[in-house]
């Protein structure tokens, strides 16, 4: 199963795929490709410490969308890959219907929160303000409504009395850097 990440971070999520490939924790997937809409985002480093090629590709003209010409370099880029998988890890752009349907039931997401709570951005932050005592995170499938396709899986994590944000924020983190390549091990061997 070749495997296309997308991400615009530090890519902590992409380097747990590839560390899970590198261990032969992936199933049958193999990870072919890492593209940034960010020209500096950490995740492109990561193209050299595992041997994967990863580029930046411009996303312009709009900000928080993938749209137009953007999209379609984006589209150009990731179908030269012939994916079978595409992967959002930390990807913080709206994927509108030009990338959705040329992709069509390839493309799953990470989102920081146990979904259909607190989706958008900053599901942590949204999740530790409304003061719950479980949280998490989920992996899903990627339609045209944000964070809302079908749920792959997720993972929870408990909010203690002594948690602070960032420790919480640690907790959803090391939760991700599990369950993404689960899901993506899963995905391959079905
Ligand atoms: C992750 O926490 C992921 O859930 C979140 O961005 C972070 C990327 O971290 N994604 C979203 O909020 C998507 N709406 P990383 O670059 O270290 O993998």
């Amino acid at each position: 199963m070749r495997v296309v990440i997308l991400g615009s971070g530090r890519g902590s999520n992409a380097e747990a795929i590839l560390a899970a490939e590198k261990a032969g924790r992936l199933g049958r997937a193999r990870v072919v490709r890492i593209l940034s809409d960010k020209p500096d985002a950490g995740i492109l480093a990561l193209g050299e410490k595992f041997g994967v090629p990863a580029r930046f590709v411009d996303p312009a003209p709009f900000k928080t969308k993938l749209e137009g010409e953007g999209e379609q370099r984006f589209i150009d880029a990731v179908r030269g890959c012939e994916p079978d998988l595409v992967v959002l890890a930390g990807f913080m752009r709206v994927l509108k219907p030009g990338f959705l349907n040329a992709f069509a039931g390839k493309i799953i997401n990470l989102h920081p929160s146990l979904l259909p709570s607190f989706p958008g951005l900053d599901g942590i932050g949204q999740a530790w303000r409304r003061g719950v005592k479980i949280a998490g995170c989920t992996v899903h499938y990627v339609t045209p409504e944000v964070d809302g396709g079908p749920i792959l899986d997720q993972a929870a994590v408990r909010i203690e009395k002594t948690d602070t944000l960032e420790s919480f924020t640690a907790k959803v983190h090391a939760a991700e850097h599990e369950l993404l390549p689960a899901v993506i091990a899963r995905l391959s061997e079905e």
